[in-house]
């Protein structure tokens, strides 16, 4: 049989790079009334089957469901994806990244597979130029009706079409869409294939990889493997762009594309190596590569490094990359400097990389040199379980170690097996396991489940997407609207009665819904006598906005007109919560500089709370300097002043815009003055003086890089500093002081305190002392040393020293040896002179030769020994001991 292609090895195609062939494809698909939309972010909006954004279609799910409206039923993106389900090989092959940038076109509900097939190969064949004869498409095994448009529209002869099963020509990931695939393969030449009889379409090796795949979305699968057809039928297709610009370029992989290369160019400058020299290097290269592009991307996004979910999963991404780059012989922090790279390579379709810059850089090298001294600090305890196991005569390290050195002190688990392996040790990677899996299940314990729209709030999926809502509450607290839908925790309703709890959608609210970090308003909603009281106002997917509360009299229906009302006194004071943040974050800026960004903030009526990036807990003269900034703009009365406008536009105006976030076209901006302007769709105080007064509480770390300030406005001040007075004067009174004279009454008190305490020793000595007697009666005389062993009661281990010293003193030369009882154990002290010493006693030994008699044991010094013990009955016959043990020692 003739290999179709085997004579066209020569081509004739643009050399188009990366940069040109996304907006080719954009383009193309524009001129096919399709909107352009941005890439989305890669942290997915309310998805919680997703941990990042991994194709094309993620973040347009609720588009595809129908749940949501899409703003045209034709959208072609280029966005950018990370996968790292196959992260242990990224780098063994040159196959694979965990980034990469996917285009594609969809309809939803729109055109379907005639259209999709023909622009497909129309963008390949004309577009791009591609020989139709290094084509090759394949539909699902019995998707007859892609066969016939590739066959008879297309005209691709019958025996080149491929007919797979569902491995690759099913696409699902997690849940929702789904559906059949027709891929695109491109042959890319004998050079690239293993030259095995029956090598086509299919083969594992290079020489023949799908381009382009087309799916054909018509199925839902609930996340349980249950599929159920979808009521409109959509296009959902996917084209790696690296891959395409390898194809292309016509280069080995996508670490020889146009951008990619000049990266791994640079890796290798670093490095002094030079690529494909050797395999070890290439690993390492290819990881670097790869993985600066996926950390530079996700940073931009607002992810930082942390050890839960994708802040793990970027910890891990920037660690490996470290570590490889050290393998690789790179010597001090490098991330940064490879990251600039990447901004220049992509910053043409992702401007966002080079607004963020500084700071992506900052969060980089922050990461990087904390690893650089995990490593070391992981090497010394390493070295120390080594000892430990060389001891126990053991080879295996147990997995509780290697997860402890691993969970404790981020030490890589591959790396700790390498540095065994070199010794001929091994790990217990069952042991390890259980112990992460242990951990895993903990966190998962742990974790909050959010009924912002989380895959368990089902209830609100059924609502009929063509209802949205209207926010009108920036300078109203109370509406009247017509009742659009409602629900009940399970259903969708038609009323809701007495008694009962769910949701209620109005077309016009003056509600604010949780955004932004701003909470939901509280308040009620009456009809007649129907009242139900809002315990929370929360944004719903496709423009819906939800009051959630309690009938507590009467019914509502739909369609009733009804009056909503605001609590005022909690809007008022969220409003003073929130205005306070804009200053706060400008204020940060002014003291801390201009890398501080908003990483997060949380308003509600009671307190405000705002994390942001810096790289050092805040010091006290920061913190003082902050607040009084803030307090200063407040006592400014400066009016605030909101205004719409594009995107564009308040760039211009210098409006400090939210990191990660996605904006619409038009943006609300929130000026204080000449003081603060940021992007902010929440609702304010209409002049700063109404914030009356600034308090910060704390300020701590929660992440890397990351700090939080907890801060009070107005009434919340007052009764800050109320409960703060209550307390005092309530220490006062314990002290019988008033507040005003506390510190003084301390002070004196403390004094007493120390002068009470210094008596009360010298009185337990004299007692002691007085309690042995006339002790001077009692000294003997051994081989001519004086000999002084006594009891002395109820003195503790200082007492007794105290009062040897004295005895000592008295005797001139000789022993002392004291035994007391207290608090039921047994104290001994014993002494010898100069003298004494010289004919021969040891203190230490007399110790230790009487010890025993009381349930104890000790020594020391030949000078001075001590020993505790536990049985005080022992204590006399200890004493008539001493005189034996002594003598014993003397010539
Ligand atoms: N969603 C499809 C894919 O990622 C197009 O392959």
């Amino acid at each position: 049989m003739r290999t179709y292609c085997s004579d066209v090895e020569e081509r004739n195609v643009n050399k188009y790079g990366v940069n040109e062939l996304r907006k080719m494809f954009l383009d193309f698909f524009e001129s096919k009334g399709h909107l352009v939309m941005k890439s989305f972010s890669l942290v997915p909006h309310n998805d919680n089957s997703l941990l990042l954004i991994n194709s094309g279609m993620a973040p347009l799910k609720p588009y595809f469901t129908g749940q949501e409206i899409p703003p045209r039923k034709r959208v072609t993106t280029c966005q950018k994806c990370i996968r790292t389900g196959d992260i242990e090989n990224i780098g063994k092959t040159d196959r694979h990244g965990t980034f990469f940038e996917m285009l594609g076109n969809f309809s939803f509900g729109d055109y379907f597979k005639h259209e999709a097939i023909a622009w497909c190969w129309e963008f390949l064949t004309e577009v791009v130029g591609l020989e139709a004869d290094r084509l090759y498409p394949s539909v699902y095994l019995d998707d007859d009706e892609a066969f016939d448009i590739w066959n008879k529209e297309i005209g691709i002869p019958a025996e080149r079409i491929f007919r797979f099963g569902k491995e690759d020509n099913f696409w699902e990931h997690g849940s929702g869409p789904c559906g059949p695939c027709s891929e695109v393969y491109y042959d890319r030449g004998e050079k690239y294939g293993c030259g095995k009889p029956g090598c086509t379409v299919g083969c594992e090796c290079d020489r023949y990889i799908e381009v382009w795949n087309n799916v054909f979305t018509q199925f839902d699968n609930d996340g349980h493997g249950n599929y159920k057809d979808l009521s409109q039928k959509n296009i959902d297709t996917g084209m790696g762009l690296e891959r395409l610009a390898a194809v292309v370029q016509d280069v080995e992989s996508i670490f020889d594309v146009d951008t990619i290369q000049a990266l791994r160019n640079r890796v290798c400058e670093l490095a002094g190596k030079t690529y494909k020299e050797k395999h070890e290097w290439d690993v390492s290269i290819r990881i670097v590569t790869d993985h600066i592009r996926s950390a530079t991307f996700m940073i931009s996004d607002g992810i930082m490094p942390s050890n839960e979910g994708r802040g793990y999963v970027l910890r891990r991404i920037i660690r490996r990359a470290a570590r490889h780059g050290r393998l690789l012989g790179i010597e001090g922090d490098f991330l940064a400097n490879l990251s600039s790279t990447v901004i220049e390579g992509s910053k043409d379709g992702y401007p966002e990389l080079e607004e963020k810059k500084d700071f992506i850089f900052n969060v980089l090298t922050q990461e990087e040199s904390k690893f650089n001294k995990t490593i070391d600090q992981g090497l010394n305890i390493l070295a120390e379980m080594e000892e430990n196991m060389e001891k126990e005569g053991r080879t295996q390290l147990s997995g509780e170690d290697a997860f402890r050195l691993y969970d404790t002190y981020g030490f890589p688990l591959d790396l700790t097996m390498e540095i065994l392996e070199e010794k001929n040790l091994t790990i217990d990677e069952e042991g390890f396991q259980a112990a992460m899996k242990e951990q895993k299940e903990k966190a998962r314990k742990a974790r909050k489940v959010t009924n912002y729209m989380g895959a368990d709030v089902t209830v609100y999926e059924s609502i009929d997407p063509a209802i949205t809502s209207e926010f009108v509450g920036y300078d109203k607290l109370s509406w009247e609207s017509g009742v659009t839908a409602m629900t009940t925790e399970e259903a969708v309703v038609d009323a809701l009665t007495d008694g009962e709890s769910g949701t209620i959608i109005v077309a016009q609210t003056p509600f604010y819904g949780t955004m932004g970090g701003q909470c939901g308003d509280t308040g009620v909603i009456r009809c007649g006598d129907g009242e139900f009281v809002v315990q929370d106002t929360i944004h719903l997917a496709g423009g819906k906005i939800g009051h959630i509360g309690r009938m507590t009299s009467g019914m509502i229906k739909l369609g009733d007109k009804v009056e909503l009302s605001v609590n005022p006194a909690g809007r008022a004071d969220t409003c003073k919560n929130h205005s306070a943040t804009h200053l706060l974050q400008k204020a940060l800026r002014t003291v801390l500089g201009s890398h501080v960004e908003q990483a997060g903030s949380y308003v509600d009526a009671h307190r405000l709370r705002f994390d942001f990036s810096h790289f050092s807990a805040m010091t006290p003269e920061e913190l003082a300097k902050v607040e009084q900034i803030v307090n200063d703009e407040i006592n400014a009365h400066l009016p605030v002043r909101t205004s719409v406008m594009t995107l564009e536009e308040a760039k211009k105006t210098g409006a400090m815009a939210l990191f990660g976030e996605k904006y619409g076209d038009s943006v609300r901006v929130v000026q204080m003055g000449d003081f603060s302007t940021e992007l902010c769709g929440g609702t304010h105080v209409a002049n700063t003086g109404d914030i009356a007064v600034f308090k910060i509480l704390s300020e701590s770390g929660v992440a890397a890089g990351v700090r939080r300030i907890e801060a009070l406005t107005g009434p919340g001040v007052f009764a800050y500093y109320k409960e703060l007075e209550d307390r005092l004067s309530e220490a006062a009174k314990i002290v019988k002081a008033t507040p005003a004279n506390l510190t003084e009454k301390l002070t004196h008190l403390m004094a007493e305190v120390k002068q009470l305490s210094s008596e009360n020793e010298s009185l337990k000595s004299k007692a002691a002392r007085e309690s042995l007697g006339n002790v001077m009666d009692q000294v003997k005389e051994i081989k001519g040393v004086k000999l002084l062993a006594a009891k002395a009661d109820g003195a503790d281990m200082n007492g007794l020293r105290d009062l040897g010293d004295q005895l000592k003193e008295k005797l001139g030369e000789g022993v002392v040896v004291l035994a007391s009882e207290k608090d039921g154990k047994v104290n001994l002290v014993a002494m010898a002179t100069d003298s004494a010493m010289a004919q021969g006693a040891h203190a230490g030994n007399l110790i230790k030769g009487i010890a025993a008699l009381v349930g104890g044991g000790g020594g020391g010094r030949p000078n001075m020994a001590q020993a505790g013990g536990k049985n005080p009955a022992g204590i006399p016959q200890a004493i008539a001991e001493v005189e034996k043990v002594l003598e014993g020692q003397l010539k």
